[in-house]
């Protein structure tokens, strides 16, 4: 117990022994760009003083930069939307690992963040998915109250469908965008939860945001075409994230394919792109084009969870075969070997009715949300499954007010990331309850 005592006051006389001032930077947040397993991008605002650099490893030095053993110059810069933002690319780093970090520039120093690899091999882990936020009212509140979901749950990453600003090519918007993420979306002990961002209708206005905000990976040589796939535990699961604002077909659709054949025999195939097939409300129209093109490739290559956005309401389907013949709007249940589509997009905009339901509908709702999924490879008792849980983040009032559900809940720590937390709102519908478990068949 003394020895305990005595390494706490050792630890706080170092801390005070490194009261630098600030560096001169925000909007710090880091993203998946590559292997997530080796690679992080670390991204920021360069504000008024120069020479930053990031110094990291997998000791917590604290804001003692000197004692960090590695260090790494930005390398990208990229002035865009009023914002001298600087990348930092990290390699060969560790799969499963913490990494503490800190930016010093010539103003200061950072406070000191970490960041966790992702496993190179099948482990259980979590996920956040959703979509669609705005930049003004109760719709910007409720985007709010989503954000401090996230570091509540302490996910490995989240995938973000799309929709990020009223207006994609709009600096303040942005700038709000990731300082709202940057500070919200942090842990109390300075954790950082990667993005994966994908292209929405409101980033039309400016195709190559997501590059230049987040460094997101393109295709063809061509900035505009963002589009891309990730591996998380090894062949545990693949992403693909597609682009739903360009042409579906043609150099896409031959990606999509050669990626789905690649992967074939990974556990998990997911899919993620902004706007729905068939959307579950009726203010938005069907996206046929893009069904034509991609539905029966999922079918084909075992896509086994599809996720959207863009309507601004919640949606689970039962496991679909795409069936233009037979099928009620394009779509038979198949629960053996089908996708299971959800969405449909309310992290902070404001819910619109869930009027449009079909035959295979396992669930709709109308109320901020997000999708939090466990993920968990096979083992010698149980076969490899994903639980999921449509968390409601924010209703609103009889004024219409956005109001929290998120103040109240306990957060995770690192010790107990698979447990439910306590104070949480699960959306709940029977016979089914809170939790959706995919495979489907067998288990509901
Ligand atoms: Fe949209």
């Amino acid at each position: 117990m003394k020895f305990k005592l005595l390494i706490a006051v050792l630890l706080f006389a170092t801390a005070c022994t490194h009261n630098y001032p600030p560096a001169s930077i925000n909007k710090i947040r880091v993203s998946w760009t590559d292997d997530p397993a080796t690679t992080i991008t670390i991204g920021w605002d360069q504000l008024e003083s120069k020479n930053p650099m990031v110094y990291y490893g997998e000791k917590d030095r604290g804001r003692n930069w000197k004692r960090y053993k590695k260090s790494q110059k930005p390398t990208r810069i990229v002035n865009h939307l009023g914002m001298n933002t600087h990348f930092c690319n990290l390699k060969e780093l560790k799969p499963n690992t913490a990494y503490y970090f800190v930016i010093k520039d010539d103003s200061g120093v950072t406070d000191r963040f970490w960041v966790k690899t992702a496993p190179d091999k099948p482990m259980p882990f979590t996920c956040i998915f959703g979509g669609d936020t705005k930049s003004t009212g109760e719709a910007l509140k409720a985007g709010e109250f989503s954000n401090q979901m996230v570091a509540k749950l302490r996910p490995l990453f989240v995938l973000f469908c799309g929709d990020f600003t009223n207006e994609g090519n709009n600096s303040d918007q942005w700038k709000q965008w990731l300082t709202d993420w940057s500070e919200l979306t942090k842990t109390s002990d300075g954790r950082l939860f990667p993005i994966v961002p994908i292209n929405g209708n409101h980033e039309n206005r400016d195709m190559e945001v997501l590059n230049k905000v987040f460094n997101s990976p393109y295709q063809n040589n061509n900035t505009k075409e963002i589009y891309y796939s990730l591996s998380v535990g090894g062949n545990l699961m693949d992403i693909v994230v597609l682009n739903s604002m360009i042409n579906p077909g043609g150099a896409q659709k031959e990606w999509l394919e050669k990626n789905l054949k690649e992967h074939r025999n990974y556990t998990f195939k997911v899919a993620a792109y902004h706007k729905p097939f068939r959307p579950h409300t009726q203010r938005k129209r069907e996206n046929i084009n893009e069904y034509n093109q991609w539905a029966y490739l999922f079918y084909q290559y075992g896509v086994d969870i599809s996720l959207d956005a863009d309507s601004h309401m919640s949606k689970i389907t039962f496991p679909l075969k795409p069936d233009s013949i037979n099928g009620v709007e394009g779509f038979i249940r198949d629960d053996k070997n089908g996708t299971m589509f959800i969405g449909e997009g309310s992290w902070g905009a404001s819910p619109r009715g869930n009027d449009d339901d079909k035959p295979w509908t396992l669930r709709s709702g109308s109320f901020n949300q997000i999708k939090w999924l466990q993920v968990f490879p096979g083992t010698k008792n149980s076969a490899a499954h994903i639980d999921i849980r449509t968390v409601i983040t924010s209703t609103r009032d009889t004024l219409n007010r956005a109001v929290s559900h998120v103040a109240d809940v306990i957060p995770l720590t690192e010790k107990n990331i698979f447990d439910v937390p306590k104070g949480i709102k699960l959306f709940s519908t029977q016979p089914y309850g809170e939790v959706i478990t995919y495979p489907f068949i067998g288990r509901n």
